[in-house]
């Protein structure tokens, strides 16, 4: 996959760079990504270039891609969010977080909007996943302002930070996402059908 360039009116995305890795260290060391994500706390300052490498490495064997969200009002880098694949099931989970002073914008529900579109109509994908813990209302409100239907919780999922958590489970698929957007659905092919009966 190229690298590319998601753009809508409150932000634009690219894929993360070095000139990413100051604003990084600046917020992923809040104590509030910490407490909702598997960012490290307190976030050692070879973190931010580790990570960035990391991306890069993972953008390159089409394993994931992560963006930088850029504001588009201040031009700034404000979160990032990335998209992983499970290329044999046409399927991936996306996981993001966003700098404090840039909550409360809208900017990961429209960032979110821009990573769904992008999963399905350039990686041809069937279904995308995101999941957050329990005590994070703010994320499950971003996946559903964003399309993605609620399918589960798993209890006591993630050992995080000395406590179980809680995984709660949102998703869209492929036919929903054309659905959203007044397109026209494929015939199921006969075995489908017949299944259904
Ligand atoms: C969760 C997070 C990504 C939201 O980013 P954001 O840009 O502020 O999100 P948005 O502005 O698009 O939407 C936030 C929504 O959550 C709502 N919200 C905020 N706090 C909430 C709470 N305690 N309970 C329920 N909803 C809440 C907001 O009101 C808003 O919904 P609305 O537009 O219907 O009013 C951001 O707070 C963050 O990075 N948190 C820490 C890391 C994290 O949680 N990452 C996600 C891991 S799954």
């Amino acid at each position: 996959m190229e690298k590319t360039t998601l753009r809508c009116p409150a932000l634009w995305m690219r894929p993360l760079a070095e000139q990413d890795i100051a604003p990084i260290l600046k917020y992923a060391s809040a104590p509030e990504i910490a407490a909702n994500t598997f960012v490290p706390h307190p976030y050692p300052p070879a973190a931010a270039h580790e990570f960035v490498r990391k991306v890069a490495d993972e953008w390159q064997s089409e394993q994931a891609y992560t963006f930088a969200i850029i504001e588009a009002q201040s031009g700034c880098f404000a979160g990032c969010m990335g998209i992983h694949l499970a290329r044999e099931h046409k399927r991936a989970e996306v996981g993001y977080w966003i700098g404090l002073p840039y909550w409360g914008r809208g900017l990961a529900t429209q960032a979110l909007r821009l990573v769904i579109q992008f999963g399905f109509e350039q990686l041809g994908l069937n279904r995308i996943a995101a999941g957050h813990f329990a005590d994070n209302p703010a994320s499950g409100r971003v996946m559903q302002k964003a399309n993605m239907r609620y399918e589960g919780t798993r209890r006591a999922y993630h050992y995080h930070r000395d406590s179980f958590k809680d995984s709660v489970w949102y998703a869209i698929l492929r036919e929903e996402y054309e659905k959203l957007q007044g397109l026209p659905h494929p015939p199921k092919h006969q075995g489908e059908r017949s299944q259904r009966k």
